[in-house]
């Protein structure tokens, strides 16, 4: 059976609009939001009741399919073939609590586990990004991403603008490829390094992959954000002509609950890219 994907898609941006409503009007603040696995790995109320609003609304009008979101995951649970929405309620979780606003609810619907309708909200800026697979990639409905012609990656990775994050396991193997790739790229050619223009970390995935399918961020890599972080803005990413990779070297094709990540946007030479990301990549993620 085709699945009704435009209806679907129109009733996620309905839902994104009415999550933003609430994440708006909450009032959080860095002492009430409790934490998760540790001290920097936040959630709030909001962020429940969001998910809440969320998963009643699309189990009442899409009773058949399955429903995955960040607050309500146990260990275990996998995303199967049968459709399903994949939900986090409040990406960028410290910059809400901080008041910062590069916040979004990130909503995508996976279908035989392909990322397939993505929407991207950010209610502070009202920037809403939606896809649906194999119809473009648009900002508010009307423009489509990219915002303007790639340009080809003439100098490679240098001269990129590459988004990173930390994420919240600050310890162990992950941490310390993560802060020796970091060194590696912002080191200049003379030190070996991938000398990119800048390293930014935003604080939100699913943010940090609309920016890259934009173009404004050429380059997003992360391993340790899970499938409802980068699930819809995927759709984006590929429909805006922008590619995945593996955070780890040598996998061209990550899945969407495989934990690791590298985005790249459209333009001419993304591949040579990412191999000369995985090239400055120091270890391998666990
Ligand atoms: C986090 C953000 C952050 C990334 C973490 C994610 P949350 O999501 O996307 O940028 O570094 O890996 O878990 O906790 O704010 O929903």
């Amino acid at each position: 059976d085709q699945l009704p994907l435009q209806e679907i898609h129109d009733f996620m941006i309905e839902i994104a609009h009415k999550a933003g409503e609430m994440i708006t009007a909450a009032h959080p603040s860095t002492g009430a939001a409790g934490n998760k696995k540790n001290s920097v790995d936040l959630v709030t109320e909001t962020d429940r009741a969001v998910e809440k609003l969320v998963s009643t609304s699309l189990r009442e009008k899409y009773p058949d399919f399955d429903f995955m979101g960040e607050e309500t995951y146990k260990p275990g649970d996998t995303i199967t073939d049968a459709p399903t929405f994949i939900c986090d309620p409040i990406d960028g979780t410290t910059n809400f609590v901080h008041r910062y606003p590069y916040v979004c609810i990130s909503l995508g619907l996976a279908v035989n586990r392909v990322p397939t309708i993505g929407v991207v909200f950010n209610p502070f800026t009202k920037q809403l990004y939606t896809a649906i697979k194999g119809q473009g990639a648009f900002l508010d409905q009307k423009t489509r991403l990219p915002l303007s012609t790639p340009t080809a990656f003439e100098d490679g990775l240098s001269s990129c603008l590459v988004a990173v994050e930390w994420g919240a396991d600050r310890s162990g193997n992950d941490f310390a490829v993560k802060s020796k790739t970091f060194e590696n790229l912002a080191k200049t050619k003379e030190q070996g390094g991938g000398m990119v223009h800048g390293l930014r970390s935003f604080g939100s995935a699913a943010l940090n992959i609309c920016g890259v399918a934009s173009g404004g961020l050429d380059v997003y890599w992360e391993a340790g954000c899970w499938a409802w972080d980068v699930c819809a803005a995927w759709v984006i990413l590929y429909e805006a002509g922008g590619i995945m990779a593996d955070a780890n070297p040598g996998n061209w094709k990550p899945t969407v609950d495989g934990r690791r990540y590298m985005a790249v946007r459209a333009g001419e030479g993304q591949e040579k890219v990412v191999e000369q990301f995985w090239s400055l990549v120091e270890g391998k993620f666990e």
